[in-house]
């Protein structure tokens, strides 16, 4: 059934069209507010918290390695960029329609720690002291690291729906990093809803996982299309280049709309908490 998910994001009305089969959740609270991997963090009761993550250097040896995997995802698709001077922000100007932007990020939404001439197990040592609790990026379920890119043209579409991690099950007990890469502003960055972990399932009306069709694509992750108390009031705690963003898989995410005249590009990495 199409439905419009209607949001506000730092107070601006947003609205788009979803295709899915849409129910209110069971009585319950997901979030263990025991010992969970932000119980040590002075957010714990927002859900997110922005912390230092790299040097000067460090921002920008990622940056480049990002630029890197996105400029060998779009030559394995035939689309052709300038050998030298490609901008990350200038994206969208060589990626002029949905079916080769869908194609590259068939690439990039799945690299791993190798894809990446940055150390990675930097930020995993940083983050757990961050958290207070030892994380790893190493991801038993799927035996394997996992890195994505996030790649979202200005105007368009290219957004996942409002939604937890944690209602799949291989992302129940990790920390959720977001990293701004190019392009992330006030007007770009990923919102969150502030406490959202703390609501009980029974105030959110949602699809199931796979559950959830936006301008074509069918994303993993359910769409939450609204609550009890009313549509999603959301925020962008927008952190700047060199810092990160790290949230409970059970924060409600997502509807990243662009709206600026550049593509924005960020990271996502999801830290496990290490087991025994
Ligand atoms: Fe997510």
């Amino acid at each position: 059934m199409l439905k419009k998910c209607n949001l506000n994001i730092d107070g601006i009305p947003y609205g788009f069209e979803v295709e899915g089969d849409f129910f209110w959740g069971e009585d319950q609270l997901l979030f263990q507010t025991e010992n969970n991997v932000i119980s040590k963090t002075t957010w714990k009761q927002e859900g997110f918290g922005i912390v230092e993550a790299f040097t000067p250097q460090e921002f920008s040896a990622l940056r480049n390695s990002v630029e890197k995997n996105i400029i060998k995802a779009l030559q394995h698709q035939g689309i052709h960029v300038p050998e030298s001077g490609f901008n990350l922000e200038d994206y969208h100007q060589f990626v002029n329609d949905d079916a080769d932007h869908f194609k590259v990020i068939s690439i990039t939404r799945n690299l791993v720690n190798e894809d990446f001439d940055f150390d990675i197990e930097l930020l995993v040592d940083r983050f757990s002291k961050a958290v207070g609790y030892p994380l790893t990026s190493w991801v038993e379920e799927l035996q394997r690291t996992h890195i994505q890119l996030r790649i979202n043209r200005p105007h368009s579409l290219d957004i996942n729906p409002p939604h937890k991690d944690g209602y799949l099950s291989v992302w129940e007990d990790i920390v959720n990093v977001w990293i701004p890469i190019a392009g992330c502003n006030e007007n770009t960055s990923l919102p969150v809803a502030s406490g959202s972990h703390l609501w009980n399932e029974k105030e959110i009306y949602r699809t199931q996982g796979k559950g959830a069709k936006i301008n074509g694509n069918v994303y993993n992750v359910p769409c939450i299309l609204t609550t009890k108390s009313g549509q999603l009031n959301m925020i962008r705690p927008n952190p700047k280049e060199g810092e990160a963003l790290l949230f409970t898989p059970f924060l409600i995410h997502g509807a990243a709309v662009n709206l600026s005249d550049q593509t924005r590009v960020s990271m996502e990495l999801r830290f496990p908490r290490k087991k025994g």
